[in-house]
């Protein structure tokens, strides 16, 4: 096994640590983020000694997946290990706000972008022996938060696809996860207050 890890939005919060982590145990890192805002995570890993490249595209656009992964099967190897971590906006939105859109909006990057990136990268991960997939999903499901249930209903959603995935590639040794972090204050959350915080 081994390869490259790809790790998707990984230009600042969660992603930004799990590929620094990455790194400094010796994966390769393809450093995922939209243009121009992974290449201070890429200085930094490669300033500790690690090896990072700047993989920048939309993961939730069927071609830019294509390509990124192409560039990075180029310039690091075939992806052994993909941490689908990104995030777009996560609106807080009533039952009477909620529409179809606001719906769409979370299955895109919980849905629709972890199949782009697993297709795209699980040929790869057969031909080096299997793989680890993993997506980063949420504790929002299990908490049933007022306000967020278009951002539950997609991590829900993105967790059952990962348990079918697991049990359709297992047999190529490829493992698929789900890592549901709690609430983690990030950049994002600098306004927010403990008051605030999606914790009760
Ligand atoms: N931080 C938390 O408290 C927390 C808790 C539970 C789950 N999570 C999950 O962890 C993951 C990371 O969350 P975070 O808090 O670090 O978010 P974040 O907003 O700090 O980071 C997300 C990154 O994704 C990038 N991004 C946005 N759209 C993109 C696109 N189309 N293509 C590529 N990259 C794109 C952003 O530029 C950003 O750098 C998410 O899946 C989130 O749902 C976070």
């Amino acid at each position: 096994m081994n390869g490259a890890a790809l790790v998707t939005g990984a230009g600042r919060g969660l992603g930004a640590a799990i590929a620094r982590t990455l790194a400094a145990r010796g994966w390769p890192v393809a450093v995922n983020d939209l243009p121009g805002r992974a290449d201070d995570v890429v200085a930094d890993i490669v300033a500790a000694g690690g090896k990072a490249t700047v993989a920048p595209g939309d993961v939730t656009d069927e071609a830019e997946v294509t390509r990124l992964v192409t560039a990075v099967t180029e310039r690091l190897g075939p992806v052994g290990c993909l941490v689908a971590n990104a995030t777009g906006p996560q609106p807080v939105v009533g039952f009477e706000d909620l529409t179809w859109h606001t719906h769409l909006g979370q299955l895109e990057f919980f849905v629709k972008s972890p199949t782009l990136l697993a297709q795209a990268v699980v040929p790869g991960m057969k031909a080096l022996g299997g793989g680890r997939i993993i997506n980063i999903g949420s504790d929002m499901p299990e908490r049933a938060l007022p306000g967020w249930s278009a951002y539950s209903a997609a991590k829900a959603a993105q967790l059952a696809l990962t348990r079918v995935w697991a049990r359709e590639l297992g047999a190529s040794g490829i493992t698929v996860n789900v890592v549901a972090p709690g609430w983690i204050p990030v950049e994002r959350h600098a306004d927010v207050t403990q008051e605030d915080a999606p914790s009760t």
